[in-house]
């Protein structure tokens, strides 16, 4: 390790530029700074006539430079007169989830909390710094009010050097958008994750949230070259927030590493969030499910009920005698419930009653006789009011037919002039995670909020959607092989991704070759999977989710022998890591489950070749590797070569990947 990151002349000299005053005042506990535990991360708060900034200095290098701190709400200024008072704590704790990419995580941690008071105020910036990172948040108590109306969040982030960036733009309605590479100052406005990487190459980071409850999102607009302003999602009537007197704002984060995979293997969000409020846990289980899904994006059946329905009673007992046989757990029927015909329009669907064919009572008796989990589907179209009306008594009603995992859904316009990412929003989605957790069920979201790690507290908010998924390459121009190397280091580092991933007909010959294919939103032709079948494979391990579906028709695994990396593949993991990956260009990921671990590898639209050492297997034992791989030599996409060998943790792996490529491995002890 470079000594450099243990000189702390280098460190003090690189603050003393930034807050000259800031030292010279600093006298022991009293100093306004925070330093990682390993000493390589400081942050410094600043404070000119109550207007507070901060700055972070990494390896001695000043990362954000002086940027504003603060929240504009009535109630929240504090008088001149107002005292400062810092505290220091330090923490340190291995906790452990019922479910996740790791079971265990190290929490570990400075913190400072910056106060300023005065008789009707108590304002804190309480900032952590983590050796993966920095946090901050905004806590008062306030008596000038009840309520605080925010109307803005003054929150900067001023890069000092020059970086390259990965982010969709800031949009209050969606995620499902495109990644754009754009140097910092040209980056008009953003969601986060907002990944950056520095063009010294000295570091990567993410700009962040964490804990996201009660408030609006966060996104991020340009204020002047290379200073992103945060934007907060309004409500209607412009306002940002209505909150209580006495409040804790979401954490900004920033994720620092060395390299691209550092960021996908830092526990910092989950670690800012509390730990779980449910103290039975026992009823939330990962797994792995199939669904009537596909074909309505397609266009080979529809929601609607008629002659191309999806969720009738025959496909529902074909799609858990299909679950049965392959070791799979669960079956989601899109299109099951009255209402689809008003999709688009009002949106108004009925989350009790089912359509006539499909024979709900009878299926749920079948789906508990195969030992199958039945998921329930809502989709609302954004129409909240109807939904929430309906939750408690749609909730109890499929916890009485056995079901234990709900896939929600928001495609369509919130009414009121609301937004999905507003206060409002949050809230809503809230709702539904707590009232879900009454009733024993897990969530899927679709057009989600974004994840702010709070399945810490909440471990029955399971996954979601939150990015373009794979229904964009049904209907659109579809989902690049480069999209797919961005999303591990972003959007995934909020959280699981309900990607719907393992289309195997990638050039969708089937449902060609049907002639009652409708269209449905947008165009169909010229549409396909843009990558290799071995890479969908390799997908199921790369997009982590708890929750992970074999997308495709059930036909088109039938018979397939590389659907068996699926029936051996395990969604409960215990441990997972990021082995090696360049932003946009490839990655690769391993994950253990039980003795069984499982590789996946992905690469952009060049073909590559990777060395994976297998060093993270168990030291003196045996494995069989089984190996989905790219067709390198015939170049066919759609042919997956499979082959198995002996391996132990001192072999390394050659990973050949074609164009758009990738590369599958079950490691089984012998
Ligand atoms: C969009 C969701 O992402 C997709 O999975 C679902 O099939 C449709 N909405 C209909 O609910
Ligand atoms: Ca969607």
């Amino acid at each position: 390790m470079n000594p450099k990151f243990f000189n702390s002349q280098i460190l003090k000299t690189a603050l003393a530029v930034i807050f000259p005053s800031m030292l010279l005042s600093a006298c022991g506990e009293t100093s306004p700074e925070v330093t990682s535990p390993d000493g390589r991360i400081k942050v410094g708060i600043q404070n000119s006539g109550n207007v507070l900034s901060y700055a972070v200095v990494t390896d001695g290098d000043t990362l954000i430079l002086p940027s504003r701190l603060g929240v504009v709400a009535d109630g929240l200024t504090p008088s001149k007169d107002a005292k400062v008072s810092v505290s220091h704590s330090k923490f340190d704790e291995t906790w452990h989830q019922p479910w996740g990419e790791n079971k265990e995580h190290r929490n570990h941690y400075n913190e400072m909390a910056y106060t300023l008071k005065d008789a009707n105020l108590d304002f804190t910036v309480r900032v952590r710094a983590f050796d993966d990172g920095i946090a901050f948040r905004y806590e008062w108590k306030t008596a000038a009010t009840d309520t605080v109306v925010v109307t803005d969040e003054l929150t900067e982030f001023a890069f000092a050097v020059p970086a390259t960036s990965w982010s969709i733009p800031g949009n209050f309605d969606t995620y499902e958008l495109e990644y754009r590479q754009l140097p910092i100052e040209r980056v008009d406005s953003a969601n986060t994750p907002f990944t950056f990487q520095l063009e010294s190459g000295k570091l990567v980071g993410s700009v962040h949230e964490a804990a996201l409850y009660d408030y609006p999102e966060m996104t991020l607009r340009n204020k002047e070259e290379r200073t992103l302003k945060a934007s907060l999602a309004p409500l209607p009537d412009g306002v940002k927030a209505y909150v209580s007197a006495e409040f804790a704002t979401p954490w900004r984060t920033i994720q620092i590493g060395e390299k691209p995979v550092d960021l996908i293997n830092s526990s910092m969000i989950l670690n800012l969030n509390e730990p779980s409020k449910i103290a039975d846990t026992s009823w939330i289980k990962p797994q792995k499910y199939v669904g009537v899904w596909w074909g309505m994006h397609l266009g080979t059946m529809t929601w609607v009920m008629g002659p191309q329905h999806g969720a009738t009673t025959e496909n529902a007992i074909k799609y858990i005698d299909f679950a049965a046989n392959n070791n799979l757990q669960g079956v989601l029927f899109e299109g099951w419930n009255e209402g689809w015909e008003s999709w688009g329009g009002n949106q108004s669907f009925n989350y009790l009653k089912a359509y006539p064919d499909f024979n709900i009572d009878s299926i749920a008796a079948y789906a508990a006789k195969k030992g199958i989990e039945l998921w329930a589907h809502n989709e609302t179209g954004g129409n909240i009011p109807e939904y929430e009306a309906v939750l408690d008594s749609a909730f109890a009603y499929y916890k009485s037919l056995g079901i234990h995992t709900v896939k929600t859904g928001y495609a369509g316009g919130y009414k009121g002039g609301q937004f999905h990412h507003s206060q409002y929003g949050v809230r809503h989605y809230q709702k539904v995670v707590e009232t879900a957790a009454k009733y024993q069920l897990m969530i899927d979201a679709h057009e989600p909020i974004k994840e702010t790690g709070i399945r810490r507290t909440w471990p029955n908010m399971m996954t979601r959607e939150g990015a373009r998924g794979m229904e964009w390459n049904a209907w659109s121009e579809g989902n690049s092989a480069e999209y797919l190397c961005i999303i591990p280091f972003t959007r995934l580092l909020a959280g699981p991704m309900d990607y719907t991933p393992g289309i195997f007909d990638i050039n969708y010959d089937r449902a060609r070759s049907d002639a009652k294919r409708l269209a449905w939103n947008g165009p169909n032709e010229g549409c396909r999977i843009h990558t290799t079948v071995a890479r969908q494979i390799a997908n199921w391990v790369i997009i982590y989710s708890p929750l992970q579906m074999a997308a495709d028709l059930i036909e088109n695994y039938e018979g397939h022998d590389a659907f068996q990396f699926f029936r051996d593949f395990n969604a409960d993991c215990d441990w997972s890591e990021a082995l090696d990956g360049e932003i946009g260009k490839y990655i690769v990921v391993a994950r253990r489950a039980g003795e069984n671990y499982y590789l996946g590898a992905g690469t952009d639209a060049e073909a590559r070749t990777v060395k994976v050492p297998l060093s993270f297997l168990k030291n003196g034992k045996e494995y069989e590797a089984r190996i989905y791989a790219d067709d390198t030599e015939g170049g066919d996409p759609t042919k997956v070569v499979i082959s198995s060998r002996t391996v132990t943790a001192s072999d390394i792996l050659e990973i050949k990947m074609a164009a758009t490529g990738g590369q599958a491995v079950t490691l089984t002890p012998r």
